[in-house]
């Protein structure tokens, strides 16, 4: 298993690593998405050009407009408390907000192809990203993912209610499916949800936003640090850390790589701030590039 699987298994190690090391840099992870990028898709520049090769999912909006790309989510409720069966209007209104921050980015709008409800302690033991054999997680996503790589597998759960605990959500990587197709997929707090409160606070759904960059191919905009390639995107100025919860949104106003060009893209969705410190449609053009291409080659989605 472990020859099987050597870039995961060192993820799940980095993944150990990051939380050991939290109290370094001046927030805690609250998202297990991190690896670095030399085991990942190589970098991507925003002139690239990209080759869509499948056009399965790309569906004419009347005529003479251009074809919009409708990306099916196969949407997962786990839950053990009542609370987080979330209803479908909350998931209705959770897909809204992802049509709106994609539908201006890339294009793309969203449908719920599906929703799945299971009654299961899962949804508090399946909170790593885990792909070991015996993980809560491998064995929820193995018996309830469903459809192709052109499928986004949600699974709502219910973390543990902050204090202390930062972590709301994690994503596989589109580079990992041909390997794991069952494992592919989002897995987040329902308590981000819109309207949801998580520690106290009134959640606008900012985190499924997030997890949806790295499902498209995106990483943190800190990974890597002030060395290397940093995220493979040429237009996110490198970062040292993530920003954190800080009063206020400083934006413009760090610059944890002083050496190198450009401040901290603070209200990047990549980044870590509060919710309300993301900017409107916060992706930068390489971004932008960077989840159309990785998205047209692992998922098969057009542009
Ligand atoms: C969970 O929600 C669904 C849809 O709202 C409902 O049909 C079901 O009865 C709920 N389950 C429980 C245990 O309350
Ligand atoms: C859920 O939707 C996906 C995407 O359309 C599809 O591939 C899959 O078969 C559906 N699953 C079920 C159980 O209906
Ligand atoms: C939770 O709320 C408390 C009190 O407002 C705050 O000190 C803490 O930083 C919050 N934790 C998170 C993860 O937001
Ligand atoms: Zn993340």
């Amino acid at each position: 298993m472990f020859r099987l699987f050597p870039p995961l298994v060192s993820m799940l190690l980095l993944l150990l690593v990051v939380a050991a090391s939290s109290g370094i840099a001046n927030a805690t992870p609250w998202c297990g998405s991190e690896r670095p990028l030399a085991q990942l898709h190589p970098r991507v520049d925003a002139s690239e050009h990209f080759t869509p090769r499948h056009h399965a999912h790309a569906r004419a909006r009347g005529q003479g407009e251009k074809p919009t790309t409708v990306v099916p989510i196969a949407w997962h409720v786990v839950y053990n408390k009542k609370a987080g069966n979330v209803s479908s209007a909350t998931i209705q209104k959770q897909v809204r907000k992802l049509d709106d921050v994609y539908s201006k980015t890339l294009g793309i709008k969203f449908e719920i192809a599906n929703i799945t409800r299971t009654r299961s302690d899962w949804a508090q033991t399946a909170l790593t990203l885990s792909y070991l054999k015996d993980s809560a997680s491998r064995q929820m996503r193995e018996a309830l993912h469903t459809g192709g790589p052109g499928t986004i597998n949600v699974y709502s759960l219910d973390f543990p209610d902050a204090r202390g605990i930062e972590l709301k959500g994690y994503s596989s990587f589109p580079e990992d499916i041909s390997r794991s197709p069952k494992l592919d997929g989002i897995s987040f707090d329902y308590k981000t949800m819109p309207g949801q409160i998580r520690n106290g606070t009134t959640s606008i759904g900012m985190t499924l936003v997030h997890e949806m960059g790295h499902a498209f191919g995106l990483q943190h905009t800190f990974v890597g640090g002030c060395d290397g390639e940093g995220d493979g995107v040429e237009d996110t100025p490198a970062q040292q850390f993530p920003t954190g919860y800080t009063s206020g949104c400083p934006v413009g106003q760090v610059d944890s790589c002083p050496n190198l060009p450009g401040k901290d893209d603070v209200s990047n969705i990549m980044n870590y701030v509060p919710q309300h410190c993301y900017r409107p449609y916060g992706f930068t053009k390489g971004q932008i590039a960077r989840m159309k291409t990785l998205s047209s080659e692992y998922r098969g989605f057009t542009f």
